[in-house]
């Protein structure tokens, strides 16, 4: 056969699908895939029902239906006061996956750098690959993932188009500071480069923080795509709609790619995902509420078995330190770990190109509290080695 694109020939088999194997296999709980296992609100549910009986099943438009892109730019007031044009300012595409694809083949040509900040999200590497850019690394280093200077100034240069930052993290658990995400400003506005924010995570924030927008970060209002995903936001991670608040200039630019990638999203998900927007504030304190009581449920459970969990500040992720274990391969323990103690995790070396951390794992906890206290249950033995 004729050779194909490098890019996805060699992609190997992902830790994801390999975990997830092995968790039906040995029939372990599975703490490896990032999602809830709830049903999401009742009411959000109701309006794709009755949207899917009721409403138009045929092309909406293709940046999105006026009342998802209205309840979008509401958002942005709500939440960051920020003043976004629906009109002009916002679009929605198939899951944040697709807006990543969308930001990347629409801002970056063949030539350009993008810096990653490692560990990152799995999607980002192919598509910048695959959008003929190099990629520049920034990596982070447990336990505290701390954006420096130093590493900073030694991805970015004249080249670097755009740089991709995911606040909250997966899979670190951290939300940045103040002044990490100033310090990330002064180099993108230095280096003239584009700011893929991914914030998917933006309402799951814990301990009465809240999320800070790179949207309004000072000096980056006309440089940022700021992407949200209401898989997350709704704990409907299967619905897979998505949606991006830019400049006019880059809303433009991103819906033509985002035409000949999906060119829509389904009509009545996207009428249901208005709605959901538009719910009380509590919907959302709740929603960061609920889930945070899951990670101090499982959080303390790590602590009171002596496994040594890092910070969790938001996100679905807890990690732990396995060099107190005596563990120093995280591949090797997340997959004895599953044949022997029937619990699948995820090895944070995963997420990581050019400096491996390999001293981690990631768990989901994201679950019911019967799952959670099951693991925790199967993880008892392993102070005990
Ligand atoms: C950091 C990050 N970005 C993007 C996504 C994908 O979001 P969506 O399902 O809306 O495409 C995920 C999903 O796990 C994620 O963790």
């Amino acid at each position: 056969m004729r050779s194909t694109n490098a890019t996805y020939a060699n992609l190997p088999t992902t830790i994801f699908e390999t975990m997830s194997r092995l968790a039906r296999h040995y029939d372990a709980v599975n703490l490896g895939q990032g999602f809830p296992d709830d049903k999401g609100p009742l009411d959000v549910l109701q309006q794709a029902a009755n949207q899917l009986l009721e409403g138009s099943n045929q092309y909406p438009p293709m940046l999105g239906i006026p009342a998802l892109r209205q309840a979008v730019a509401q958002h942005a007031q709500r939440f960051y006061g920020l003043e976004v044009d629906w009109q002009s300012e916002t679009l929605v595409t198939s899951g944040a996956t697709e807006a990543l694809a969308a930001a990347i083949f629409a801002l970056v040509e063949p030539g350009d750098e993008v810096v990653l900040i490692e560990p990152f999200y799995d999607a980002y590497l192919p598509l910048v690959q695959r959008a003929g850019a190099t990629p520049r690394f920034v990596s982070l280093k447990p336990p505290y993932w701390r954006l420096e200077r130093a590493d900073l100034a030694a991805a970015f240069s004249s080249r670097t188009k755009a740089v991709i930052v995911n606040n909250p993290m997966n899979p670190t658990g951290r939300v940045f500071s103040t002044t990490e995400l100033d310090l990330l400003a002064e180099f993108a506005t230095g280096a003239d480069a584009f700011v893929i924010a991914d914030e998917v995570y933006e309402h799951l924030v814990f301990d009465g923080a809240s999320h800070r927008s790179l949207l309004s970060v000072t000096g980056l209002r006309d440089r940022v795509i700021k992407i949200g995903s209401a898989g997350k936001t709704f704990s409907l991670t299967g619905w897979k709609v998505g949606y991006v608040t830019a400049h006019p200039t880059l809303i433009n630019l991103l819906g033509k790619a985002h035409q000949f990638l999906t060119f829509t999203t389904p009509p009545n998900l996207q009428a249901a995902v208005a709605f959901g927007l538009n719910k009380q504030i509590s919907y959302f304190k709740d929603l960061a509420g609920d889930m945070q009581r899951r990670r101090d449920r499982f959080v303390s459970g790590l602590t009171a078995l002596g496994l040594a969990p890092l910070l969790c500040e938001g996100t679905y992720f807890a990690n732990i330190d396995i060099t107190a274990l005596g563990a120093d391969d995280d591949e090797a323990f997340c997959r004895k770990l599953v044949e022997e103690r029937g619990v699948a995790a995820i090895p944070v070396s995963a997420f990581y190109r050019a400096a491996p951390v390999r001293s981690v794992i990631r768990f989901c906890f994201a679950k019911q509290d019967v799952v959670l206290d099951a693991a925790l249950e199967r993880l008892a033995s392993l102070r005990q080695g």
